[in-house]
C-alpha cells in the first residue's frame, strides 16, 4: 500500500505485537506500509477511523469489494438477520438461487452460475471449467495480468526485464519462488494490447491453449487499459480456435450494471466474479454459457468437474451479497457514474492547470491520475515508466494525499454509493494541495 510519514504510536505498537506471530508482521503484503501499517478501529459510510482516531475518506473499500461503503444500515440488518437465523450448512438455500438470479439477470455472459469464496478461487474453477470443456490444458494470459494468487495465473504477474524475453512472445515467468517449471509451461503469456503478435501466438498454439483470461478493464491497479481492437481480437480468435474466453471481472464488474461485458460490447464463454458481489462477505463466483458450465452437470452421473467447498454459497454471502446487489439499481451505478466522472474532470483540471504531466483514467467508480507523459500500454511500459520516477510520483502522491484526509488506492480512487457532492469536493481541495505540493518538491 506504500508508505505513511504521520506519527501514529497505538498503530506503532501494534505493528511491534504483530510482528511476534506473523511473518514481518502481517498475514496480507498488499497492507503492507512502510514503517508499519496505519491500524483500522472502526468505519462509517465512506469515511474510515484509524486506532489513533483519524477519519479519511475511504478511496480503497477493501480493494474495491465494498460499493457500498461501511455499515449500510440495510446491510447491516441482512448480516444481523442472517447470523440469526443460519450461518451455514450443507444444504442449499433459496438465497444462493436470489443471487444467481441477479447475476443471470445482469451479466451478459451469465446463463448460470456457481459460487465460491474469493476471486482467486473463482480463477482456479474457471481453469479447470475450460479445460474440461476444450480437452485440452494449457491457458493464456496476459503479461502483467493479475488474476489472485492461483500459481498458474499469477505467472508473468509482474516478470523482471532480466527473465521477460521477446516482447512479441513474452516468457513465462514464476511470481513465487519454488514455482515448478511444469506450471510454467501450461501458461501462453501474450503481449498486452499488441494486436498481431497476440493473434499470431493463440494461432501457434491452437491445439494446446483451452482459454484465455483476462481483465477487460485494467490492469496493474488502474494504470494499463486492454484496448477495445485487443478485446475484439481475443473474442474473434479464441471463438475460431476453440478457446474459452474468460473475463475476469473480480474486480471490474463495478464499472457498472451489466459488468465490464456490457460497457465494452463483448460477451465472454466465462466470467470470474467476487468482491461487490458479497455486499462485504467474502465471496467468488464463476457464470457462464449454459454450454461451457455444462462441465459441472450431475444429470448423468459423474460431473466433468467436482466443485464444492465447506463454505462455498454459505448463506451468510449469498444473502447479503443478493440484498448489496439489489441495492446497485441501475440509478445507483449512474450516480456512481455522475460522482466518478465528476472526480476524474475535476482531478483533470487541477492537473491542467497545475501544468503537470499525466492522464486522468477510469470508467465508473474507478478514478486514477497516470502522472506518465506517455500512454502506458502494457506491463513493459509500466515497469520502464515506474523505475523511470513514476512509482516514486504515486508513493509521494498517496502520502500527501493521506495527510488530505483521502486514503487512497496508490493514489487511485474507488467509489461507493454513500459518497456524494460534498465528498467529492472535500476530496478535489484535498488533491489540489497534494498536486500543488508535489509540483513544488
Ligand atoms: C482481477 C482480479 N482477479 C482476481 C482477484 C482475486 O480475488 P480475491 O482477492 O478475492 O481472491 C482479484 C483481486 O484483487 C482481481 O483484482
Amino acid at each position: 500500500m506504500g508508505a505513511i510519514d504521520i506519527e501514529a504510536p497505538v498503530s506503532s505498537a501494534l505493528f511491534d505485537r504483530a510482528r511476534k506471530v506473523m511473518p514481518s508482521g502481517y498475514t496480507r503484503q498488499m497492507a503492507v506500509q512502510k514503517p508499519h501499517p496505519i491500524y483500522a478501529a472502526q468505519a462509517d459510510g465512506c469515511w474510515i477511523t484509524d486506532v489513533e482516531g483519524v477519519r479519511r475518506v475511504d478511496f480503497i473499500n477493501n480493494f474495491t469489494a465494498l460499493i457500498h461503503g461501511h455499515n449500510h444500515p440495510v446491510i447491516t440488518q441482512a448480516v444481523n438477520e442472517q447470523a440469526a437465523r443460519l450461518m451455514s450448512c450443507i444444504m442449499p438455500t433459496e438465497s444462493e438461487i436470489e443471487l444467481a438470479e441477479i447475476i443471470c439477470e445482469r451479466i451478459p455472459s451469465c446463463e448460470e452460475v456457481r459460487f465460491m469464496n474469493s476471486g482467486t478461487e473463482a480463477v482456479m474453477i474457471a481453469v479447470k471449467a475450460a479445460r474440461a470443456y476444450t480437452g485440452k490444458s494449457r491457458i493464456a494470459k496476459m503479461e502483467g495480468g493479475y488474476h489472485g494468487q492461483f500459481d498458474l495465473t499469477e505467472t508473468s504477474f509482474q516478470p523482471m526485464p532480466d527473465k521477460w524475453g521477446d516482447p512479441a512472445a513474452p516468457n513465462s515467468v514464476a511470481h513465487a519462488a519454488g514455482t515448478p517449471q511444469s506450471v510454467l509451461d501450461e501458461v501462453l503469456v501474450l503481449p498486452l494490447n499488441d494486436v498481431e503478435a497476440a493473434r499470431g501466438l493463440l494461432r501457434a498454439h491452437a491445439d494446446s491453449v483451452a482459454g484465455v483470461i483476462i481483465d477487460p478493464l485494467r490492469l496493474q491497479l488502474g494504470l494499463v487499459e486492454p484496448e477495445q481492437d485487443f478485446l475484439e481480437m481475443l473474442r474473434e480468435e479464441t471463438s475460431k480456435l476453440g478457446m474459452v474466453l474468460i473475463f475476469d471481472e473480480v474486480m471490474c464488474l463495478r464499472s457498472g450494471y451489466h459488468g465490464t461485458q456490457g460497457r465494452r460490447g463483448i460477451t465472454p464463454d466465462l466470467t470470474t466474479m467476487g468482491k461487490i458481489i458479497g455486499g462485504g462477505m467474502p465471496i467468488g463466483a464463476l457464470g457462464g454459457s449454459r454450454e461451457v458450465m455444462s462441465v459441472f452437470s450431475v444429470d448423468e452421473g459423474d460431473p466433468k468437474v467436482k466443485h464444492s467447498g465447506t463454505f462455498t454459497a454459505n448463506p451468510m454471502s449469498m444473502h447479503v451479497g443478493a440484498v448489496g446487489m439489489s441495492l446497485l439499481t441501475p440509478e445507483a451505478f449512474d450516480e456512481l457514474e455522475r460522482l466518478g466522472t465528476r472526480l476524474r474532470e475535476g482531478v483533470d483540471k487541477i492537473r491542467t492547470d497545475l501544468g503537470l504531466p499525466g492522464y486522468v483514467e477510469g470508467a465508473g467508480s474507478l478514478v486514477a491520475f497516470v502522472m506518465h507523459e506517455q500512454r502506458i500500454r502494457c506491463w513493459r511500459d509500466l515497469f520502464d515508466a515506474a523505475v523511470g520516477g513514476l512509482l516514486q510520483r504515486i508513493e509521494t502522491y498517496q502520502k500527501l494525499l493521506m495527510n488530505e484526509g483521502l486514503a487512497t488506492m496508490r493514489g487511485g480512487f474507488v467509489l461507493s454509493t454513500p459518497m456524494d457532492d460534498e465528498v467529492i469536493d472535500f476530496t478535489l481541495e484535498g488533491v489540489n494541495r497534494a498536486l500543488t505540493a508535489m509540483k513544488s518538491l
